[in-house]
């Protein structure tokens, strides 16, 4: 039986770009919906961007533009971003809109008429010279609890207190540095205890993540305060019917958005509005979210469509947070990544990939690990699943002029992939995406074995075996289907490629209970390429908010001698260790060419053990050696810090372990063909050793027939590949 879905992401404020944060859920949302059309079931997904509140209304001002100005042009931006991350809305919409107005109010007169709306006075942080009242985070001052400096009006960042504005010790106005008043003016609340029952309820029969009934749990045994849904003027958003210069807190219209992006989206294509927002109907509506707006969803927003006479979500499903290699998203690391920005470097559906291997039906955060994303999509896209049909492709093509044979070689392997088509779906259905991925990569490791086994690369060289050719071909080229229809909701660039390449559409799952025989396929041409870590470094330096970094004290001026002292040498790290019972200390072989040195370097937490195996780092190696509490250290690995966090100092990679980082490196070598014989020596190194190293690099440049020479220079970089580009010409 066909579903009827309603499907909702959160909608992002009109006031600042998306970021890979936001992205989990649009992704997550939009495999699911893609998977349910796959399913055959009639699925709507809506969206909007949330467009009213004050720091819309400010940010507009700073910018000297309207707020319809700004909030058309992020409108726009966001559009773009989504579109071009493959997230497909069957509408996108604003909360600023007639549809809008007109729901809000409408909502909010049925729970004034049914009693569910009372007012009483509120007394509020004010700003005089700005003339109007202050949201808490707004008004910025020192925490009563720990004291620390400068913490939001609601909560310290430092110690986690929660409090009001009029807390704060020496509290300021973010707008105009003055203290605010305290004054007063009336509200309008909602009763949230009119509901009480109601709710706990529909969470008991409804909502099925269980760290969202614990949470709600905790929060009905402190009790459901009223909602204040007024804000006054100066306010962007909407005015409230029957009363004078007050408007609905931004929060009150930004969930009944969904309900009118999707009326507008009825009013464009005929639809019925009624079949999904009247109460009793036998559609299904779900609204994805992330945990930090679960108490609007699962309180607030059913409460406020109960009260109105509205159905209630069929569930919310609520997601964790995103975190960059372990750690918050963080501007000074570069790891705050705009999604234009990821666009800019990435395709796209890298990150729906890898974004799906660690989605699941739990409210975890989960962690874009940039070392893993990359090893991820290589080994798994490339390397396992696009890898299947360039293995065959060209025998169809050149064997059979493009045709496939009109038996499979293994009809049983083929039923397995097809019969794993339920656990699959399963899978999607309830957003355990993780584990889906997990199963497909289990079979395209089984389709990879299989064409191992069979060898077709050598079956072709026997012509008596043109006809198993042609079977075992096909049955390859049928296993990378069914594999692309189990994976189309998450990539559906490569499954439109693919789509072209097999000359069918990729429409449904059930399409992969019958294998594609007897049928002409296009020529193959590259489907996916490898991520490049050039690529994902430069997302990461355009990530970089350069101005953050504090100016630090300097240091007292050293001699040109007394930098000499130091020696400063390339190594690669060989192995990586955690010392057991530090909480800091990471312990490392290097490899200097000429010796290994043991070091404890100070970086744990800072990087996995296993991410800095093969690494090339810049190590002080005349550093006498210091005894410890876990043995002797040898050296110094050079890094770079400070709160926001550490990072390595990193040569290029092809430099060799033991090049001295020298400044005045005086090397003066000529004739270098054949015997690689220097006739100049460096001051303080040994110039055959540097030769040695240039030709292991330069293997190309030196071979015997060529005159080469090295000419003099100074060594002020370094980058080895600097020096080859000075440092070596050809004759
Ligand atoms: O937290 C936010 O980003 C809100 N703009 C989400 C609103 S979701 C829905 F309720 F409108
Ligand atoms: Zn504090």
């Amino acid at each position: 039986m066909q579903r009827k879905i309603l499907v909702t992401s959160a909608l992002p404020y009109a006031n600042g770009p998306i970021h890979l944060g936001h992205m989990v859920e649009y992704i997550q949302t939009d495999i699911w919906v893609r998977f349910q059309r796959m399913q055959g079931n009639e699925c709507y997904f809506v969206c909007a961007d949330d467009s009213h509140g004050t720091p819309i209304m400010l940010r507009a001002r700073k910018e000297n533009i309207s707020p319809e100005a700004l909030i058309r042009r992020y409108q726009k931006e966001h559009e773009r971003d989504f579109s071009d991350f493959h997230v497909r809305f069957n509408n996108y919409y604003t909360t600023h809109s007639e549809e809008n107005r007109e729901l809000s109010e409408y909502i909010y007169l049925q729970l004034k008429k049914n009693g569910h709306i009372h007012r009483r006075i509120v007394r509020q942080a004010y700003d005089a010279r700005e003339q109007m009242f202050l949201p808490d985070r707004f008004v910025k001052g020192t925490c009563p609890r720990c004291k620390s400096e400068d913490q939001y009006g609601d909560s310290c960042e430092k110690c986690g207190a929660t409090y009001t504005p009029s807390d704060l010790i020496n509290a300021v106005s973010v707008l105009s540095g003055l203290t605010p008043e305290q004054r007063e003016s009336e509200h309008l609340f909602v009763r949230l205890s009119n509901f009480s029952e109601m709710l706990q309820q529909w969470i008991t029969d409804e909502l099925a993540q269980k760290e969202a009934k614990n949470k709600l749990k905790e929060w009905f045994d402190v009790g459901l305060n009223d909602w204040d849904i007024s804000r006054d003027a100066p306010y962007f958003g909407f005015k409230i019917p029957e009363e004078k210069n007050k408007y609905f807190y931004v929060w009150l219209d930004a969930p009944i958005g969904y309900m009118a992006s999707f009326k507008n989206l009825c009013d464009r294509e005929n639809l019925d509005f009624d079949a999904y927002w009247k109460d009793g109907e036998n559609t299904e509506l779900y609204n994805f979210i992330g945990k930090d707006i679960l108490y609007f969803h699962t309180l607030f927003w059913p409460a406020m469509l109960h009260g109105a006479g509205f159905r209630k979500p069929t569930d919310i499903y609520t997601h964790g947070f995103l975190t960059v290699n372990g750690k918050k998203m963080s501007k000074s690391r570069g790891t705050f990544v705009m999604a234009r920005t990821y666009l800019d470097h990435l395709n796209p559906e890298y990150l729906r990939y890898y974004y799906a291997v660690k989605l699941n039906d739990r409210i975890e955060d989960l962690d874009l690990n940039l070392e893993d994303f990359i090893q991820r999509i290589n080994s798994d896209l490339v390397g396992k699943v696009v890898n299947i049909a360039s293995r065959c492709a060209k025998f169809i093509e050149r064997g059979y002029s493009g045709k496939l044979s009109s038996q499979l070689d293994d009809i049983e392997l083929y039923e397995k992939f097809a019969g794993a088509r339920e656990s699959i779906a399963a899978s999607y259905e309830n957003r355990t995406f993780s584990r889906g991925m997990r199963e497909i990569m289990a079979l395209a490791d089984q389709a990879n074995q299989y064409i191992n086994d069979q060898k077709p690369w050598v079956i072709v060289r026997d012509s008596s075996k043109k006809e198993k050719l042609h079977q075992v071909c096909t049955q390859g080229i049928n296993l990378f289907r069914v594999l692309i229809f189990y994976l189309a909701p998450v990539l559906p660039q490569l499954s439109k490629l693919t789509a072209e390449f097999l000359n069918q559409s990729i429409d449904r799952l059930e399409q992969v209970d019958s294998p594609l025989l007897n049928h002409r396929i296009s020529p193959y041409t590259h489907l996916m390429h490898r991520v490049s870590k050039k690529s994902v470094n430069a997302m990461v330096r355009d990530s970089k908010d350069t101005g953050s970094v504090e100016k630090q004290p300097e240091k007292a001026t050293v001699s040109i001698d007394d930098f000499a002292k130091i020696d400063l040498r390339t190594a690669r790290i060989l192995e990586a260790s955690d010392v057991d019972n530090s909480r800091k200390l990471i312990e490392l072989k290097v490899d200097l060419g000429s010796e290994t040195k043991r070091i404890f370097a100070g970086i744990k937490g800072h990087y996995q053990p296993e991410a800095l195996v093969g690494r090339n780092v810049v190590i002080v190696a005349n550093l006498a050696a210091r005894k410890m509490k876990f043995g002797v250290s040898e050296g110094m690995v050079l890094a770079a810090g400070d709160d926001a966090g550490l990072w390595l100092l990193e040569p290029a990679d092809d430099i060799a372990p033991g090049t001295p980082v020298s400044w005045n490196c005086k090397i003066k070598i000529t004739n270098c063909q054949r015997s690689l014989q220097s006739t100049g020596i460096c001051p303080r190194h040994n110039a055959r050793s540097v030769v040695t190293r240039v030709a292991r690099i330069m293997q190309m440049r030196f071979t015997p027939k060529k005159r080469t020479s090295i000419a003099v220079h100074q060594v002020a970089n370094l980058r080895f590949r600097h020096w080859q580009d000075c440092f070596i010409k050809q004759k």
